[in-house]
């Protein structure tokens, strides 16, 4: 997509403004996301008619202009041309999700990750989701397996209503229970002891629901897929970093089972997935 609005807009930008375009933008269903740097601020109609004009299935285009923050994880947005709307419907991994970019956290980049994960499940397990947003790891994990069971909580009312509205659409009824609530007092409440796997979303935060995580998990044991983000400085490994970041929030015998760096979230800032081993022998 980067290279491709690059071609359309040269001869049209400056040759310093094209290098400004380098991070190119996110597609969630038919809306277009840019992240544009300051200085093409006065170019942004320009480069949005360039986008309408090459891709017929974006119908939107908005520029995010804030960063993801609070307890909802949501960012700021500025419409910038086509359709003014925030709400669309978002198709990966042969699964449907109704998203409204403006009031729910979304990211289309870690799809390959979701399924990644949701092919590790085993028939006939229990799933905890903490951090549930729209439903999309608990969907694709239900859709490909008819005899597992999703617990899917999230804190955000509106996330909850379109996970509810997502469920549906999917027809996954009965085997994802979305639950409105924080992770921690959902599960204290009604889900100790209950899950097979435990997948914790959060990056900014997951560290400190390790304790709820495990507490989640049958007395056996099971997996938590543990996500992070991590500074890496020259010479420094994001994998190694991540897992030294748990000791002191993970007290419960547990082995690195697998690693890898998800995708980049900043200038030296990455996201780094864990799937842990919890009991059982280790
Ligand atoms: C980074 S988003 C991930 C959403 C989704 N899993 C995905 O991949 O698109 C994190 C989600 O956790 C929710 N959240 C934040 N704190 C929470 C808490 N204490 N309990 C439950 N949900 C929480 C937010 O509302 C947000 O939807």
């Amino acid at each position: 997509m980067a290279r491709m609005l690059k071609e359309a807009l040269r001869g049209v930008l400056e040759r310093d403004e094209l290098s400004f375009l380098a991070s190119g933008f996110d597609t969630i269903g038919d809306i277009a996301i840019l992240r544009l740097d300051k200085r093409l601020e006065p170019r942004k109609s320009l480069i949005a008619s360039v986008i309408l004009g090459k891709n017929k299935a974006i119908k939107t285009i908005l520029n995010q202009v804030s960063p993801v923050s609070g307890e909802y994880r949501v960012r700021s947005f500025e419409y910038v041309a086509g359709e003014e709307k925030t709400l669309t419907t978002h198709r990966e991994n042969g699964c449907v999700f109704v998203v409204d970019v403006d009031k729910v956290y979304f990211s289309p980049r870690l799809s390959t990750e979701r399924l990644r994960v949701a092919n590790m499940v085993e028939s006939g397990e229990t799933v905890v989701n903490m951090f549930a947003g729209v439903g999309v790891f608990s969907v694709t994990i239900a859709k490909k397996h008819r005899d597992v069971k999703v617990f899917s909580i999230d804190v955000n009312p509106v996330a909850h209503e379109m996970q509810v509205k997502n469920i549906q659409l999917n027809k996954v009824e009965g085997r994802v229970i979305p639950l409105l609530g924080d992770a921690r007092n959902v599960i204290n409440q009604s889900f100790r002891g209950v899950a097979d796997r435990v997948i914790m979303p959060l990056p900014e935060n997951a560290h400190s629901y390790l304790p709820d995580a495990v507490s989640a998990l049958k007395e056996a044991g099971g997996m938590i897929h543990y996500y992070t983000h991590v500074f890496t400085g020259r010479g420094e490994k994001p994998v190694l970093k991540a897992v030294e970041g748990l000791n002191s929030f993970l007290k419960a015998p547990y082995s690195v089972r697998s690693a890898r760096v998800v995708r980049e979230v900043g200038p030296g800032w990455v996201e780094v997935s864990l799937d842990l081993k919890i009991g059982g022998g280790v």
